[in-house]
């Protein structure tokens, strides 16, 4: 095991009425901006539960951060929030709303520096506070100090790294209201993140191995259940609690990472607007195929302990392991491959110019580069 140091300290308010909460949450004096999407909030009760509990605060919004999060937008949250001495900002929708959120609070502790540069920074040390009330689990954002920000007139997406949230509240009852794709979407970027943290070198640690296995085996066994019951209280709370605990950085201490089928991802999403949770499953398996002598150990482990596979040899249980990875996707009605989604060769093209053009190294052993990218990206087809 590696050497690690871990200190989250977002406070977790998680269960049914807890936006209530909000009122003691936030200090009673604070000049606060509310962050919205596009109105889902509206729709399912959401924006007036959190208006109520703030009636005795003040507070501005700010509505209209899109999916994948643009630079444009959040510039004009930026300068609305300086305009108005903002000193505390909560981010009300899933994880684009947040992570804008993250951007917005730290470019608006350096009023200096344009949104962009942050981003390319990778990491900003200066912000002020934010929390979320988080209608969708996915990222993990509402737990973690990660967001992705993308630039619509270069193509580009990529993460930068601030801060945790001061609380996050997460009432699984506000995630009734999701779209079957979207809960799909997100079922896809949970098992993802788990992989992204648990698909590297086996026997770094056994108990990292196990939380993100149980993470895993919990996915395979409510994905089903969701789709057949989507306002079952308990499978919510499950499947909410997964998508922290698989990027909260509980299930990566002192373990190589790989990272590789986000990096790809965001490149899709940056160059189709595909979804982030599809655009993981277009090529997750097919990373798997390509890097799978390098991955041998884990794959095999993984097939066993995951899926149950335990006869063949070793080619055919990775082969198992793989299909059956591919059949989750599926499952929760996805496509998985890049002629299904209907990304075309110069989608391909763009994406290893610019991994050339920026000597990409992704993987725990740095080594999916715009070669390996490529054969990633032709066997997904
Ligand atoms: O915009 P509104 O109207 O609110 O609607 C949203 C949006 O259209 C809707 N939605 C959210 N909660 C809902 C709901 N609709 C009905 N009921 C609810 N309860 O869902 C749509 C998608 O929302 P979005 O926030 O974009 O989804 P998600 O949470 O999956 O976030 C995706 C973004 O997060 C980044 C992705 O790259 C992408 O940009 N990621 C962030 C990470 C992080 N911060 O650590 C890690 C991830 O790997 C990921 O890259
Ligand atoms: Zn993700």
């Amino acid at each position: 095991m590696n050497n690690f140091e871990y200190c989250n300290p977002t406070r977790l308010v998680f269960g049914k009425g807890q936006i209530a909460k909000l009122s003691q949450l936030i200090p009673a004096d604070a000049k606060i901006m509310l962050t919205f999407g596009g109105g889902s909030v509206k729709k399912n009760g959401v924006y007036d539960q959190v208006t109520k509990a703030l009636s005795q605060h003040t507070f501005i919004e700010f509505w209209g951060i899109e999916p994948n999060p643009t630079v444009e937008t959040l510039r004009k949250a930026v300068e609305l929030g300086l305009k108005e001495k903002v000193n505390f900002i909560l981010a009300v929708g899933g994880g684009s709303v947040l992570d804008g959120t993250k951007l917005i609070a730290s470019a608006i502790a350096q009023p200096e520096k344009d949104a962009w540069e942050i981003v390319r920074a990778g990491k900003s040390c200066k912000y002020i506070p934010f929390a979320s009330v988080m209608t969708l689990p996915a990222t993990g954002s509402e737990m973690n100090s990660g967001a992705v920000i993308s630039r619509t007139e270069t193509h580009e997406k990529y993460a930068f790294y601030s801060t945790y949230p001061v609380f996050s509240i997460l009432d699984p009852e506000t995630t009734y209201s999701l779209p079957e794709h979207q809960v799909a979407c997100s079922l896809s970027d949970i098992f993802v993140h788990v992989m992204e943290q648990y698909m590297t070198t086996p026997g770094q640690s056994r108990v990292m191995d196990r939380w993100a296995e149980g993470i895993l085996l919990t996915l395979v066994e409510i994905a089903p259940k969701i789709k057949a019951n989507p306002t079952d209280y308990d499978l919510r709370c499950d499947y909410v609690l997964c998508a922290t605990l698989a990027l909260n950085d509980m299930i990566r201490m002192g373990v190589t990472q790989d990272w590789a089928t986000h990096m790809i991802g965001h490149e899709i999403t940056a160059f189709t607007g595909i979804t982030h949770g599809e655009s993981l499953a277009l090529i997750h398996c097919s990373l798997l195929h390509v890097l799978r002598e390098q991955k041998k150990g884990k794959l095999l482990q993984y097939a066993e302990r995951v899926w149950n596979i335990t006869e063949g040899t070793d080619d055919e249980r990775i082969d198992k392991a793989i299909d059956a990875t591919r059949n989750y996707f599926r499952s929760i009605g996805l496509r998985t491959s890049l002629t299904e989604a209907n990304v075309g060769q110069d989608v391909v093209e763009a994406i290893v110019k610019r991994f050339k053009e920026i000597g990409a190294k992704h993987g725990e052993a740095q080594n999916v580069d715009a070669e390996i990218t490529r054969k990633i990206l032709e066997q997904a087809k």
